[in-house]
C-alpha cells in the first residue's frame, strides 16, 4: 500500500452539483449520536431516507416522521433486501460498536463485528445500485501521532489503535467500490461532541463530563490532561457529512476545526458553562493515548465551502443545556444499553 492510496483522490469538481444530489439516501447507523443530527438535516431536505440500525446504541431522539426505520445489523440479509427494494442513491455509513477502548479490548472480536458488517453493507449497497458511499472514519485515530499537525489528508495513515487500524480497513475497502466506478468518501472526524452523546460509556470526555456535572460529581481526567485533541461540535459534522453527500468529491476528508484543544482547558469551559464551582479529579493517565490531535480542516473549506461554524464554549454550553435538561426528565444511563 503506497501513501498515495490513500491521498486526495483527484476528483474534477468538488463542489455540488445538480446530478451529484442523491434524493434517496441510507443511513446506517442513523439512530445513534452523529447520525440522528445527520437524518434531522436530510429529512429537512425532503430526501427519501432509510435509517438501518441494529439499536444497540441508539441515542434516544425520535427519528423524524418522513424517515424509515428497518432494526436490524448493517450486514445482515435483512439490510441488504431493504437496500434492494430501496434502492439508495447514496450510503452513509455510521455504525460502529464503540470506541478505542472496546477495540482494544478485543480486536478480533471487534473485527469481527465491525469490520465484516460494514464490508457486507457496502456490497449490498453497490449490488442495490447506489452511486456513492460514504464513511465515518477518524481523524483522531488513523493519523496516530502525527508527524505534523494539524493532520492534513495527504500523510500517509499509521494508526495506534485496533480501532484506527480497523478504520483504516474500511477506507481501504472503499477503494475497490471506487474501481467499481462509485464515489468513496472516508470522513474522518475529529472529537465529536455535543447534544444526545453517550454520557454513560467510556469515550467522550464532553459527555461524560456533562453527565458528572449535571450529577454534581467532579469531571475526571486521565494524567494531568495535557493530551489535546480537535473537538467538533456535531451539528457542523452533521452539516459537512451533508455537503459531502451532496457533493462530487472523493476520498479521505478532514471534518474538524483544525485547533488543538487540551482536555484540561475543555473541562474548564464545560465547568464555567455549568456554573459549578467543582474541580476535575485528575486520575492516573491511560496507557496508550494519543499525546497530541488536530487535523486540518482545510480541504473540506476548499471543496465544500464547510467551516466549522460552532466556537468551543458555545458547543459546550448547548451541550451542558443538552444534559442539564435530560438530566431534569430521566437518566441519561436508562435511555440505552451499555455496550
Ligand atoms: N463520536 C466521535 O467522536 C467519533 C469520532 C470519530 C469517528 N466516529 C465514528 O462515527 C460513527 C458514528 O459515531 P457515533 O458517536 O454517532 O456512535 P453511536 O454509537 O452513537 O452510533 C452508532 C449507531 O450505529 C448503530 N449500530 C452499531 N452497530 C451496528 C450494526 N452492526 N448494524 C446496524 N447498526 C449498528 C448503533 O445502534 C448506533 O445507533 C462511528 O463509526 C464512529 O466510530 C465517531
Amino acid at each position: 500500500m503506497t501513501p498515495g492510496e490513500f491521498a486526495i483522490a483527484a476528483t474534477p469538481g468538488g463542489g455540488e452539483t445538480a446530478s451529484s444530489r442523491p434524493t434517496r439516501v441510507a443511513v446506517v447507523g442513523g439512530a445513534g449520536f452523529i447520525g440522528s443530527h445527520l437524518v434531522e438535516l436530510l429529512a429537512a431536505d425532503q430526501l427519501s431516507v432509510l435509517v438501518i440500525d441494529d439499536l444497540t446504541h441508539p441515542c434516544g431522539a425520535a427519528l423524524p416522521n418522513a424517515v424509515e426505520l428497518l432494526e436490524a445489523d448493517a450486514g445482515s440479509p435483512e439490510a441488504a433486501d431493504a437496500l434492494a427494494r430501496f434502492r439508495p442513491q447514496a450510503l452513509v455509513h455510521l455504525a460502529a460498536k464503540g470506541g478505542v477502548n472496546r477495540a482494544l479490548r478485543d480486536p478480533g472480536d471487534h473485527i469481527r463485528r465491525v469490520l465484516a458488517n460494514s464490508v457486507a453493507c457496502f456490497e449490498a449497497a453497490a449490488r442495490a445500485g447506489c452511486e456513492a458511499i460514504l464513511i465515518a472514519s477518524s481523524g483522531g485515530a488513523v493519523y496516530g501521532d502525527a508527524e505534523r499537525l494539524p493532520a492534513s489528508e495527504e500523510l500517509t495513515p499509521a494508526p495506534r489503535s485496533a480501532y484506527g487500524a480497523e478504520k483504516l480497513c474500511e477506507e481501504t475497502y472503499l477503494w475497490t467500490y471506487r474501481q467499481r466506478g462509485l464515489r468513496t468518501v472516508a470522513l474522518r472526524f475529529g472529537n465529536v461532541y455535543g447534544p444526545r452523546q453517550d454520557g454513560t460509556g467510556e469515550a467522550g470526555v464532553v459527555a461524560i463530563s456533562s453527565t458528572r456535572l449535571v450529577q454534581g460529581l467532579r469531571p475526571v481526567i486521565y494524567g494531568d490532561g495535557s493530551q489535546t485533541r480537535d473537538f467538533v461540535y456535531v451539528g457542523d459534522v452533521a452539516a459537512a457529512t451533508r455537503a459531502a453527500l451532496f457533493s462530487s468529491i472523493g476520498g479521505p476528508l478532514n471534518v474538524g476545526t483544525g485547533r488543538e484543544t487540551s482536555v484540561r482547558e475543555v473541562v474548564a469551559g464545560l465547568i464555567r458553562a455549568s456554573g459549578a464551582e467543582i474541580a476535575p479529579d485528575f486520575q492516573p493517565a491511560k496507557p496508550g493515548e494519543v499525546a497530541r490531535a488536530c487535523i486540518d480542516p482545510g480541504r473540506a473549506a476548499r471543496s465544500l465551502g464547510w467551516k466549522a461554524q460552532t466556537s468551543l464554549p458555545e458547543g459546550l454550553a448547548l451541550t451542558h443545556r443538552f444534559f442539564a435538561s435530560q438530566s431534569a426528565r430521566t437518566s441519561p444511563g436508562a435511555l440505552r444499553p451499555v455496550i
